[in-house]
């Protein structure tokens, strides 16, 4: 276990004393904020220290999005991780946010061939892993399953375009919603999932002009991920922010750190110091007590 640690007083805990900013981020308060055309601040995290990390630098939301299958376990897709793969990243993240929404996304699987059991998995995020909403994918064919959610108390954030879980029948990960049927679609799909009591909605991978119009029509916020930047907030994936992903980007990813390249650098550094010997230090070493030392010398000098 690291010997570092963490600096006492979190950033959330001076955001919180800040007159203007909650110190705990509700659905309330996501809702005004998109009344009040202040954009929603959202990322997704799947361990404690980036989660703490994404927490104390102010954002709204955590998504702990199915996304890990690919950037934590290295699958080709979103679709092989499993409910109980989930709660465990769930868990993680609960323990380090304070301030921001812990939102977990439904698993493939884990909601599409039956609504009572999407309800009860919905149920593990919450009463297992601290999670304070979920999120699922799909439109007008998820309406039943999100009203009893909502009816079970489990606030729901939908999402809507290209949506990763439909990767087979979408033929591969393609912007959606260029036609105007496609768009007729998408729209009514927004307007259900409100309906249905979605808190918020996730518009991924489509034209900005129509994540635009959706936002204007609905009530409830959007959240765009390459949906253009007039949606009411905005999230990426923190491996690809933070260039933690080998491969190209997205043409909507703009990467703010090159976390890849200060990892490959430090590793090397160790690598070279071990080799040479210069690592660890005296310095870094623990060291016996000078009486311990002497004591150790007369027993050698008796052997
Ligand atoms: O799983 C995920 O990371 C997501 C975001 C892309 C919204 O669903």
């Amino acid at each position: 276990m690291s010997l570092t640690t963490f600096s006492t007083e979190r950033v959330s805990e001076r955001v919180g004393r800040d007159a203007d900013l909650p110190a705990k981020i509700t659905i309330p308060y996501l809702s005004n904020k998109k009344t009040l055309r202040r954009p929603i601040t959202a990322v997704t995290a799947y361990d404690y220290a980036s989660a703490r990390l994404v927490d104390e630098a102010g954002l709204d939301l955590v998504l702990v999005g199915d996304s890990l299958a690919m950037v934590m376990q290295g699958h080709e897709n979103t679709l092989a991780v499993t409910m109980d793969e989930m709660l465990l990243y769930t868990r993680g993240v609960r323990r380090a946010l304070r301030r921001a929404l812990l939102v977990a996304d439904m698993p493939f699987g884990s909601y599409q061939t039956d609504d009572r059991e999407g309800v009860a998995n919905a149920v593990r995020f919450v009463k297992e892993a601290g999670a304070e909403a979920v999120k699922l994918e799909g439109g007008r064919e998820r309406k039943d399953l999100v009203r009893r959610m909502v009816d079970a108390e489990i606030p729901v954030m939908g999402h809507l375009g290209l949506t990763p879980q439909s990767v087979h029948r979408m033929g591969g990960y393609k912007v959606q919603g260029k036609t105007m049927e496609a768009i007729d679609e998408l729209r009514t799909d927004a307007f259900a999932l409100e309906e249905a009591g979605c808190f918020a909605i996730v518009l991924e991978g489509m034209p900005r002009e129509l994540a635009r119009i959706v936002s204007e029509e609905l009530k409830i916020p959007t959240i765009g991920i390459g949906a253009g930047p007039d949606c009411d907030g905005q999230i990426l994936v923190l491996h690809d922010l933070m260039n933690m992903t080998f491969s190209t980007p997205a043409k909507f990813v703009r990467r703010y750190a090159d976390v890849a390249g200060v990892m490959r650098e430090a590793l090397g550094e160790y690598r070279q110091d071990v080799e040479a010997r210069t690592f660890p230090s005296d310095a870094e070493s623990y060291h016996l007590s000078s009486e311990m030392r002497e004591l150790m010398a007369v027993s050698a000098e008796a052997r």
